[in-house]
This record gives C-alpha cells, structure tokens and sequence, in this order.
C-alpha cells in the first residue's frame, strides 16, 4: 500500500506542457537536499499554446503521469508546485514611492513600498500572478537589493509584475485538482527554468533565458540574481512541425519524427549530419516517400529566423542587451533542433550555450546530483519547479486557509516577494 505524503519530507511538481506533462517527487533530506525519487511524464493532448483546452483530457495526462511518478516513488502525491505559461501573459516593470515612518525603514515600509508599486491598472479579466522585487533606492541614493534597517526619509521600491488571464489561471488550477492534487502555488515556467539551468554567476552578471517548448518560448533576463525582463511568445517547436508537415506533405507524426531526428537551421549542421536524403512511412500503407535532408534545412530556418527576430527586436525596442553580458541560455525540447545554438549566436551576438537542469539544492554540486533521466532541457521547466516548491516547503507547507483556491494561491505567491528580499 502506497503512504501518503507526509507534510514536509516530500515536495511534488507538475510541469503541464503543450507536449508533455512531467511530474517529479522530490524527497528532502534532513539537511535539505533534494533526492527527487519519482519522476513521471506523458504526451499532453488537451493544451494549445499553454492554455488548456480541452479539460478532460489535460486531466487524464496529468493522472497518466502523476500515477507513474507516484508508483516510483511510493508515495501520494497530495499538493503540488504547477507551472504557468500561455501567451495571455503579460510581464512589466513598476515602481512604487513612499515616505519611510521612522527614521529606519521596517518591513512595514517595505510592504507598503511594493503595495504602492503594485497600485497600477490591470484590466478586470487579469490578475498579478507574480511581484518581483528588483531594487530598493533610499532618499534617490545607491540602488540596494535590500534596504531594511537603511536611514532615511524616502523608499522608493523597483518590481516586475507578471500578469496573466484569470481564466487561464484557473483552468490550469482545476485540471491539477481533477486529477486529485492541491495546488499549493502556480508560477511562471521561465522562471521555473532560469532556477533550474542558470549559474548563480550568470544569475547576477546579468543572462538571457529562453525556454522554447512546444507551443510557446518563454523569455526572461536576470541581473544582480533578480528578474529584469520576462514575455511569452507565442511560437515554439509544434510551428517547426507544423511547416514541415505543410511542406513536405506529411502527417503531423512524421513530421514531428523527422524533426528530431534530421532537423537543422543553419547549413553546417545539415553539413555534420552527413546525410542527403531518407525515407518517411506515411500513414495506413501509403507507403513511404522520399524527403531530401536539404528541404528540411530550407524550411526549419525562416522558422528559427523568425522566432529569433521578435526575440531580437525585444531586446532593441527595450534596451535589453546591456542586461546580458554572459550571454543567452536557450533550453525547453526546441532547443535541441540542430545548428540553432550557432543561429542564435549569429543572431544576437553574444555567447549562447544549452541548458540543463544543474544541481539546484545544493551548493557547489554541479549535475551530479540530477537524474541521468532529467540532464536534458525537456526537464528544465519541471526541475525548477521542484526548486520552487522547497522554497514553499520551508515557508508555507503549513499553511491552509478556508480563501477560495484561486484567491489562497495567489494570495501564496504574493507572499514569495519575501523569500526574494
Ligand atoms: N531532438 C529534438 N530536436 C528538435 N526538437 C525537439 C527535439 N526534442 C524535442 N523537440 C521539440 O521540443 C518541443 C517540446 O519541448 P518541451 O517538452 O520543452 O515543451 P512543453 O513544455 O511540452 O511545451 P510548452 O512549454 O510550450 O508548453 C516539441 O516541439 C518537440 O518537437
Ligand atoms: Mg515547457
């Protein structure tokens, strides 16, 4: 008989992908390393572009994969740490000013500072789903990353607001608890993914991640180890299938096959690929057709040209590239396609590398302590989750209330801008 999970030894997370649901159980060691001891994952039909829609069978993926993991480890998943992405997401930078109540600033004034920075319109379908401090400033002097206990008059406070659709929150909330589990937070997957590939060096010398999933690439910039930058574009790998499906005149599946297997961007992969032409099965004894490797190279690359130009022009229309001396992190399963490190680096000019998880909960230990299974950038996104979810495991794992869930879970990331001060 299975155990059920008890409050504080297990953290759970589910990553809900447009391709892929990934659950993974993590047992906390009593010096608080993570041994992650159940690992699940299943196709995801029911989501296009992050967004759910088709319920049921969201849900049936999330049981598929829940149920692995689960049998893995021993164990009942009860709560879980999800990820949220989709193109309805809106991130920006606010600020908020306000008087300092006695000669040193408290927590108070922090609190007020960031409700002040908070204070901005949003449109009543949306909700803040994240307020990430950036820096403090006391009286208009140096920029600090933390500013209790400073002497002065005036607290002005810099945050990052990520805002997304009520309804998509939602649907991503309920699917998770249709198939049985507590969603104890919900957060944004890029920053799931920068805590599961970025060096802490990258982190404060100022990096930019980009996690190309399946239905969308998910941006973000961090510097002094704080969030600068976040969008969601909605373009990723399914549109690399999708054209060549179009423009081979293939099912969606062998398009997707042939992708992975002999797909390039730039014409010294396909050079290294050292292959001219292979054969395709098409579906019910059609029989198969011939695809020259080339016509591959010719239709995957506008694709990757096109991806990295709303990329690019972000980064001019903002500014951005100042904020990125050591260079860019491309991870999620598109960045596997062959030769698009290289594009990119052309593209943007600067240094780009592929990320996979790196050892998170603990100091100094570098991928030795990932799974073989999950060194891979499918697993970013999943892997920083469970790094997300022993930052709650210390906080608010004890935490229940009687708040409407989408209300409690919102209300539980916007106490996380503690845990960043
Ligand atoms: N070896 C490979 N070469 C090229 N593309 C690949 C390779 N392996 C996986 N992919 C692509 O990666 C994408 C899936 O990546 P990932 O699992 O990160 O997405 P997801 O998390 O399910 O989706 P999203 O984050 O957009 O909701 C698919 O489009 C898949 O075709
Ligand atoms: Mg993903």
């Amino acid at each position: 008989m299975m155990n059920t999970m008890p409050l504080t030894d297990y953290i759970a997370a589910i990553d809900i992908g447009t391709t892929k649901i990934c659950v993974l159980i993590g047992h906390v060691q009593p010096h608080g390393a993570v041994e992650i001891v159940g690992i699940g994952r299943y196709p995801s039909y029911g989501l296009k572009k992050g967004i759910v829609v088709n319920m049921s069978a969201t849900v049936e993926s999330i049981k598929r994969a829940l149920k692995e993991a689960q049998a893995q480890a021993g164990i009942t998943v009860q709560k879980a740490i999800v990820g949220i992405a989709g193109s309805h997401i809106k991130s920006f930078n606010s600020t908020g000013v306000v008087g300092i109540s006695r000669p040193d600033v408290t927590q108070y004034d922090i609190d007020r500072v960031i409700e002040a920075a908070k204070a901005i319109p949003i449109p009543q379908d949306r909700e803040i789903l994240h307020v990430l401090p950036q820096y403090f400033r006391v009286d208009g002097q140096e920029y600090v990353q933390d500013s209790l206990g400073m002497h002065g008059v005036r607290l002005e406070a810099h945050v990052h607001i990520v805002t997304g659709a009520i309804s998509s929150a939602q649907n991503i909330i309920k699917a998770v608890e249709l198939a049985g589990v507590e969603v104890l937070d919900i957060v944004l997957e890029q920053l799931a993914s920068a805590q599961a590939v970025l060096t802490p060096s990258e982190q404060e010398l100022g990096v930019g991640i980009l996690d190309i999933g399946g239905g969308t690439s998910d941006f973000a910039i961090y510097k002094d180890g704080r969030i600068r930058y976040s969008k969601v574009f909605p373009v990723a790998g399914n549109h690399f299938t999708n054209d060549l499906a179009i423009g081979l005149g293939i099912p969606i599946a062998q398009a997707e096959e042939i992708k992975k297997s002999f797909g390039c961007v730039t014409e010294q992969a396909y050079k290294d690929l050292g292959m001219v032409r292979t054969n395709v099965a098409l579906d019910h004894d059609v029989g198969t057709k011939e695809i020259e490797i080339y016509s591959l190279y010719e239709i995957l690359q506008p694709r990757a040209e096109e991806i990295f130009s709303f990329v690019h022009e972000e980064i001019i229309a903002n500014r951005l590239m100042l904020l990125m001396p050591s260079g860019f992190v491309l991870t999620g399963g598109g960045s596997l396609l062959r030769g698009l490190r290289q594009l990119v680096q052309q593209t943007l000019q600067v240094p780009v590398r592929i990320g996979s998880p790196r050892y998170y909960f603990m100091p100094g230990d570098d991928q030795n302590g990932v799974p073989e299974i999950l060194r891979s950038p499918l697993y970013a996104t999943a892997y920083g989750l469970l790094a997300f979810g022993l930052k709650d495991n210390k906080t608010f794992w004890h935490n229940s209330s009687e708040a409407p869930l989408l209300s409690r879970v919102l209300q539980r990331m916007k106490t996380w801008i503690y845990d960043f001060l």
